[in-house]
């Protein structure tokens, strides 16, 4: 009996199979993206993703002794994976091309790798000459880091059968690829199947396996971004090449806090932690500062940070009034230009406005809400705030100010680096708030009484 070939077709834009051809792929819509495959006649045996033991256990049963978390010393890298590499957890590292994955994951493999943890190093884009270049360059030589280059998956899991690496660190994820599955390398189906193998490795074996990949700003739909859901962490440069700083954020995280960030400045002996990185989010001026520039302490994280945002008003030449925004919510900071003309009586109505945070950080919570207003505010009316002061607080759409969480950690990043004044929402209950030594602490219930605190005259 003849055995037949069944074929598939498999979209290259979502990755879906249908059994017919058709111009547009019936998953995601996409034009002329359905690509045949072949598939072997024999069906392959169902795939186990985990190597979760089958024994069910109470949730009162005794928990296993504490896992033991690997540190690289590397103190920003260790403190966005939650404390260190969990064993046998996939991390995904992304970014833009020339960001530093491969420079961030060479110098945290070499502080990973001893004797008794040796680590491999496989790189699918560069020869083992260069990436033995980068390291001379990083001064590296460590006896217990291996490399290799090579792009074919299955070759990879037999050095790794050889090796037995604690830690395997996979660069690209885009350029491996297992041969017999058909597609090229980075194809969604590709890039699934070989992170479904590491991860069935990670899993089975207790091995810390790094994924890195690159993702372009735009989302790049059919790179790593669809490991997401399958990876224990996922970490992303959030800078583009230009800049100096690179900040890495956790997005997710099973095994830590996310949103962690970890700020890292690129120099000629590769990334090196930046120690205090509020200072570096914080513009350089002069005092008093120019009008139309607030600060505040952001959470990233476990950790505050202080963030200047800027603001710049102008007359509306004709037509509609601009609203242009970078790292501020676009909508809150609508939001909030209605409440100071409502109930604050600035009329902003004819007037340009533009609003940014410095540093290039991405500040999304309400916590801003105050900090934003008063830039704007400041900026209206060309006065500026006095150096030192930091905004805390909500905004509600009546102009109430709410409490924001951990009052006390922004509170004490503040102080550290020696603001004196800090305006905040009058706390529920009106409990009276601890400042920390150095900062006088102001209340206010609403965001009128906030601006008067600072000085600026009521326009209403
Ligand atoms: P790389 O880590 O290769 O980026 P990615 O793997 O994300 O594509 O390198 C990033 C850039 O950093 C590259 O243009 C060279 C530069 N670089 C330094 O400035 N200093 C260094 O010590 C190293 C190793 C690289
Ligand atoms: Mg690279």
């Amino acid at each position: 009996m003849k055995t037949k070939v069944r074929s598939a077709f498999v979209c290259r834009e979502c990755g879906a199979d249908t059994p017919k051809w058709a111009g547009q792929c019936p998953a995601c819509g996409v034009w002329n993206t359905l690509a045949e495959q072949k598939e072997a006649p024999a069906a392959r045996p169902p795939r186990r993703l985990t190597s979760f033991s089958s024994i069910v256990e109470s949730l009162a049963a005794p928990a296993p002794e504490t896992v033991d978390r690997r540190t690289t010393g590397i103190g920003e890298f260790d403190r966005i994976l939650g404390g260190g590499l969990w064993p046998g957890s996939l991390v995904l590292l992304g970014g833009a091309p020339g960001i530093g994955k491969s420079t961030l994951m060479l110098q945290a493999a070499d502080r990973l790798a001893r004797p008794d943890f040796p680590v491999l190093y496989v790189s699918g884009e560069e020869s083992p000459a260069q990436v033995k270049g980068r390291a001379a360059r990083l001064g590296l030589r460590n006896g217990a880091l291996f490399l290799i280059s090579e792009t074919d998956l299955t070759k990879i899991l037999e050095v790794a059968e050889a090796v037995k690496p604690r830690a395997i660190v996979v660069d690209s994820v885009q350029t491996v690829h297992k041969p017999d599955l058909g597609g090229a390398p980075g194809s969604v189906a590709q890039i699934r199947e070989c992170a479904a193998e590491l991860l069935h490795l990670a899993k089975g074996r207790g091995i810390g396996v790094f994924l890195l990949g690159h993702v372009t700003k735009e989302g790049d739909l059919a790179g790593p971004r669809v490991l997401e859901h399958m990876v224990d962490t996922v970490l992303y440069f959030e800078t583009e090449r230009q800049d100096v700083y690179r900040v890495l954020r956790a997005v997710k995280n099973r095994f830590g806090q996310t949103n962690e960030i970890g700020v890292f400045e690129m120099t000629g002996r590769g990334l090196a932690e930046v120690a205090n990185p509020s200072a570096l989010f914080l513009g350089a001026h002069e005092d008093p500062p120019p009008a139309g520039s607030a600060v505040l302490a952001a959470m990233e994280g476990t950790r505050p940070l202080l963030v200047e945002v800027q603001a710049l008003v102008s007359r509306t030449l004709f037509g509609m009034p601009r609203r242009q925004m970078s790292g501020v919510d676009y909508n809150r900071t609508i939001l909030l230009i209605a409440v100071l003309d409502k109930r604050c009586g600035f009329h902003l109505d004819s007037q340009d406005v533009y609003v940014n945070a410095t540093g290039g950080l991405d500040m999304r919570e309400p916590a801003a809400d105050l900090a934003v207003a008063a830039a704007v505010a400041g900026a209206f009316l060309d006065r500026p705030i006095p150096a030192g002061t930091l905004w805390l607080g909500e905004v509600g759409l009546g102009g109430e100010l709410r409490p924001v969480p951990q009052t006390a950690e922004r509170l004490a990043e503040a102080a550290k680096l020696g603001f004196t004044r800090a305006i905040v929402p009058r706390a529920r209950g009106g409990r009276e708030r601890e400042s920390p030594a150095g900062l006088d602490v102001r209340a206010a219930g609403t965001l009128a009484e906030a601006l008067a605190l600072a000085g600026f005259p009521q326009t209403a």
